[in-house]
């Protein structure tokens, strides 16, 4: 396999890898503090900084490789889905890249690149494998039946689980993204709040009444003590994060049973969780799946997986060429 350079720049993280022979050589990614402020990402603020990043973003990962520019042999790129005008600052580079070197292009569906982080690291799942991907835009139960055949059998109705976490940070007034800090905070705290888990049935998930159910519980608490969310502000997040896990983790199991598979991972960036993370072991030991859980470097939005997922399609001869075109929803 070439020496593949990756790109992604979906959302608000900037990311470039080196890959060769499907190892990580190097994987660098630069963040957005701009959108702290405004609680949530400002896709005119998120595609400026990926221009202001792109190019010392790439600079740095060929040096962290040892890998100089003419020897990059492949080009990959998050394709889509997401942020239009931050995805255009990846293709656009990632094409000029490959125009000027006559190198092949490979587009990369940045929701399979994220089941396909385990294949970044050992030891990888071996055969068919269900992936629970819980990100900031994306909550799907996926049956992997070969690294590029993924069948999507349970979804959000509305907000993803990492939405659920920033969008409850932010009635606690937290910062964005709030799910770090509701991790850290929870590790203090007990679950001593009880909030409503809509169902709406199958393997789906929805996750926007959640929102609706801890103002109310939080109003009613702050009417009789008004210091109440500061005073039990570690409780509140460890409720908070108690009620999303345990909606995700009963999801998980019933798409186990239904499928009969078990070996089972998480992807995605709420799969940063410590709690979840723990609470996948337990329930693997319990079930006796083999689980998986990404490195935290991979499980965050990265170019590493989409050189590993460009790596199965260069495989494969799935190429793209200079017309393609980034695109919000694939
Ligand atoms: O996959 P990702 O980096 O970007 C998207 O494609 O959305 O996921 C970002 C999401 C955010 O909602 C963030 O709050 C959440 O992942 N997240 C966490 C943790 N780390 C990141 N949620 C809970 N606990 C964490 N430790
Ligand atoms: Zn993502």
């Amino acid at each position: 396999m070439p020496i593949i350079l990756a790109i992604e720049s979906s959302c608000d993280d900037t990311s470039a890898a080196l890959l060769k022979d499907g190892r990580v050589l190097s994987n660098v990614t630069a963040g957005q503090a701009v959108h702290e402020e405004y609680g949530g990402v400002v896709p005119e603020h998120a595609s400026r900084a990926h221009q202001r990043n792109i190019v010392p973003t790439v600079a740095v990962a060929l040096k962290r490789a040892g890998v100089t520019e003419q020897e990059v042999e492949a080009v990959a790129f998050t394709r889509g889905p997401g942020l239009i005008g931050s995805l255009m600052v990846g293709v656009s580079f990632a094409k000029a890249f490959a125009l000027a070197r006559n190198l092949p292009l490979i587009e990369v569906d940045h929701m399979q690149a994220h089941v396909l982080a385990h294949f970044a690291e050992n030891p990888k799942p071996e055969g068919p494998f269900l992936c629970l991907t819980v990100s900031g835009g994306h909550t799907q139960l996926v049956v992997v039946k070969d690294p590029l055949d993924q069948e999507i059998i349970g979804r959000t109705i509305d907000d993803a689980a990492g939405e659920a976490f920033d969008k409850s940070g932010k009635l606690l007034g937290l910062p964005y993204p709030a799910g770090p800090v509701i991790d850290r905070l929870a590790s203090q705290g007990q679950p001593v709040l009880e909030f409503a888990k809509p169902d709406p049935g199958d393997l789906n998930f929805s996750f926007s009444g959640l929102k609706t159910s801890i103002l109310y519980t939080l109003q009613k608490k702050v009417k009789e003590d008004p210091d109440y969310v500061k005073d039990n502000l570690n409780d509140i997040c460890a409720s908070i994060q108690d009620t999303i896990l345990s909606i995700l983790l009963r999801k998980l199991s019933l798409a186990a049973e239904q499928t009969g598979l078990r070996q089972v991972a998480l992807a995605g960036g709420v799969s940063a969780n410590s709690a979840l993370r723990r609470g996948l072991e337990e329930l693997g030991r319990e079930k006796g799946w083999t689980t998986f859980i990404p490195r935290f470097e991979y499980c965050t939005d990265n170019a590493a997986m989409i050189g590993v997922t460009a790596g199965f399609k260069f495989e494969r001869g799935e190429f793209a060429d200079q017309s393609v075109a980034p695109a919000a929803r694939l």
